[in-house]
């Protein structure tokens, strides 16, 4: 039935029409009036998306947010085509569409798939209601280099936790309705340098030890979509690797979905020197295996219908994208309910699961003498500080677009909501003063001016006022939202500006003194680190983030969020990642340069909680065991403390020999445990063959040992109780 359906359909169009089914246009109006002097034209996009759905030249459109909106293009592509294909709606949902939560790696800093999934299917949740039909996320690039600017999309360093990650994205976004597309297949995340774009060179040993895992299990856990990504890829741009997208995905993992290539990745095979000119382009991206073409405009794909060597699979990709809109119900109902748009959006429920994802995100670097949380007895008067303490925009992060900025709660208005004590708030100092240009400055409000008639040095003297006159000092400091995200890498990890400097007059007033970092990536904190008793990073907490971060400063709620990278003292020590090799000389890890320990300033795993964990009793079921068998690890976690907690409990592997030198240790198996005070928790881990293969390089497939393996379990990747088993022929 199904089939007949689409046979039927494929039948009737012309070749013309075919290719406009693989085609998909950005409809993304500029803001500002059209300046024909400037050569600005703020309706360039639109008119010529219009156009396309005019004479069945597009499959699908992205950028389109407005239910009415939809409606209206709809039923230009519904008549623009023979067949009455409607088309299918992408949007960058990547952290909320209307309900903003915390940013992709602060998500993942919780360590909590369930939250994840939660959080993802509100977002699929309100996109379906206004007629979005597909995200294109989770991104599911493994990030070691944090210059790079969309290691904020992410889930960080590691691809277990990075595979778990992706896998309740995925099941999150799918269940509330809308397809998922993982993100930017593969090795993006490997830029050199950390420079956007520029190409990555990962050995297949790392792509498939390191790089694929949380692309394989997005697609196990039934992604219906993959995006390709904009770089080369060990010489061959990934948007034209055959190898890549038919391969690996399809060949290896039996991938259903469709492909769609990153925004003009496949002309761009021109630019990148590979293929000769778009037709080329057009008849390699899709032998290799690229579905749909994702263009600004004059797509490509126009060429197809004159390339006959890509008949074949224009056809395939046809089936695959009309099944997409077959299986997403588009064919019966392609039109979107407006009032149910509305009531969707407005859902309180999705406010309260944003601000449980916020608490839960958040991580607790340090906390000196249990300054946190803060006792209202004790603190009567509270100094906010900070650029970002205020900054609306900011507190939500990047890559949101349809957020409201009226409803979204700062810190500064959180703590204020919280509390009955005496509250005050100064900037103190812009986050910089230097001008950046940001690709996503066309969607407005970023930045916070600074204040009208701002003195610079007046402004700062007043913040270091109130700190002395306060009982404690809450200071607000990171990088605004727009400094981090595409096309937004740096080459130092400085807090920008003059923010250390205020930071260290506050904390010189000896009034208690806590760091609250919104962020994305790592800083150089190794002043604070020293110096300021707490540091919470808060990342970009959403919506609710005030109201979140006010939970965890006065202890309605327990930090319990856990580092998802290493973080690094100085940029110079990046890449630094837990899972290296013994190597040479393995008693000098920590001392690989003469001029700053190589050790991490925080390593992976990290996260402090208003509890105090113990663990004992780490046992093994069995002591040697076959190769294929599994073994049970197991521990006791008890909460010695004095609150309800939680504690993240992760597992690391080490093989001791073998047929390659593995990493000192891999994290494979974590679960997040609430405890009150006094509890024990048993907590159980199963080590299978999964967890302890390899990709070895010179036998160029999966490998399993026989060998033995180091236990850690414990609250980061420094845990100490270990164990060993065997794993032998028996
Ligand atoms: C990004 C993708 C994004 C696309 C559409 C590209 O520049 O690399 O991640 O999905 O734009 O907005």
């Amino acid at each position: 039935m199904t089939d007949e359906r689409i046979e039927t359909l494929l039948a009737g169009m012309s070749p013309e029409e075919k290719a406009g089914q693989l085609t998909q246009y950005f409809y993304f109006k500029l803001p500002g009036e059209a300046d024909p002097a400037l050569g600005f034209d703020a309706d360039e996009q639109p008119r010529a998306a219009e156009a396309a759905l005019g004479r069945g030249g597009a499959g699908a459109l992205l950028f389109v947010t407005d239910p009415a909106e939809v409606n209206r293009l709809q039923r230009l592509a519904i008549d623009g085509n023979p067949q009455g294909i409607p088309v299918l709606f992408g949007f960058d949902v990547i952290h909320g569409l209307r309900t903003i939560f915390p940013v992709p790696i602060a998500m993942a800093a919780s360590w909590d798939p369930e939250t994840i999934e939660r959080g993802q299917t509100i977002a699929g949740r309100e996109a379906r209601a206004v007629g979005i039909h597909w995200t294109f996320a989770p991104m599911v690039d493994i990030t070691r280099d944090p210059r790079w600017g969309r290691i904020i999309e992410g889930a960080g360093e590691d691809p277990f936790l990075g595979a778990a990650v992706a896998a309740a994205q995925v099941r999150g976004f799918q269940g509330g309705g809308i397809i998922a597309g993982p993100k930017h297949f593969a090795g993006y995340g490997a830029s050199l340098g950390g420079r956007d774009y520029d190409e990555a060179n990962i050995s297949e040993y790392e792509l498939w030890n390191t790089y694929l895992p949380p692309f394989q299990a997005a697609v196990e856990a039934g992604a219906g979509n993959i995006m390709t990504a904009y770089m080369d890829l060990n010489g061959i741009p990934a948007s034209g690797s055959h190898w890549l997208l038919t391969k690996v995905l399809r060949d290896t993992w039996g991938f259903t979905g469709f492909v769609v290539s990153d925004a003009n990745a496949v002309k761009n095979l021109q630019t990148h020197g590979f293929a000769a000119d778009p037709a080329d382009a057009a008849a390699r991206a899709v032998t290799a295996g690229v579905d749909l073409e994702m263009a600004f405009s004059e797509p490509a794909y126009d060429h197809l219908p004159a390339v006959p060597a890509a008949r074949d699979a224009v056809e395939v990709s046809v089936r695959r994208i009309l099944e997409a809109k077959l299986r997403l119900g588009l064919l019966d109902e392609p039109f979107v309910d407006e009032d149910r748009a509305r009531e969707v959006l407005a859902d309180p429920e999705h406010r309260a699961v944003a601000r449980e994802a916020a608490r839960r995100s958040a991580v607790l670097l340090k906390n000196d003498g249990d300054l946190l949380p803060l006792d209202p007895g004790a603190f009567g008067s509270i100094a906010v500080l900070g650029p970002l303490a205020d900054s609306r925009r900011d507190t939500l992060g990047p890559w949101v677009f349809d957020f409201d900025l009226a409803e979204t709660v700062t810190v500064l208005e959180g703590i204020r909501r919280a509390t009955g004590a005496e509250v005050a708030y100064a900037q103190g100092v812009p986050v910089t003063q230097r001008e950046f240009p940001s690709m996503f400055d066309q969607f407005g409000g970023n930045r916070p001016e600074d204040p009208e008639g701002f003195d610079a040095d007046a402004e700062f003297a007043r913040a270091v006022a109130l700190a002395e006159s306060s009982d404690v000092a809450i200071v607000v400091l990171g990088e605004h939202q727009n400094m981090i995200g595409e096309a937004a890498s740096r080459s130092s990890l400085d807090l920008p500006g003059r923010q250390l400097e205020l930071l260290r007059a506050v904390a010189a007033t000896g009034t208690p003194t806590v760091l609250l970092l919104m962020n994305g990536r790592p800083l150089d904190l190794r002043w604070p680190a020293e110096h300021v008793p707490a540091i919470m990073d808060i990342w970009y907490p959403g919506s609710q983030g005030g109201n979140a971060v006010a939970d965890l400063l006065f202890g309605a709620a327990s930090p319990g969020g856990k580092l998802p990278f290493t973080w690094p003292r100085t940029v110079g020590q990046v890449p630094i990642h837990y899972g290296h090799t013994r190597s040479h000389e393995p008693q000098n890890q920590g001392r690989r340069y003469w001029d700053e320990a190589s050790t991490p300033l925080f390593p992976f795993g990290h996260g402090l909680s208003y509890g105090r964990f113990a663990y004992e009793n780490l046992f093994v079921s069995a002591d040697t065991v076959a190769p294929d068998a599994e073994v049970t690890v197991s521990v006791d976690v008890t909460n010695t403390g004095a609150r309800p907690a939680p504690e993240v409990v992760q597992l690391y592997l080490h093989q001791r020999h073998g047929r390659a030198s593995r990493p000192v240790r891999e994290l494979k198996g974590f679960s997040r445990v609430e405890l009150a005070p006094g509890e024990t928790r048993r907590v159980a881990f199963t080590i299978g063959p999964q967890q302890r293969r390899y990709w070895h390089a010179a036998v160029r497939d999966w490998v399993l040992d026989t060998t033995t393996f180091d236990v850690w379990v414990g609250g980061s990747s420094a845990a100490e109780l270990a164990t060993t088993f065997e794993v032998r022929d028996v």
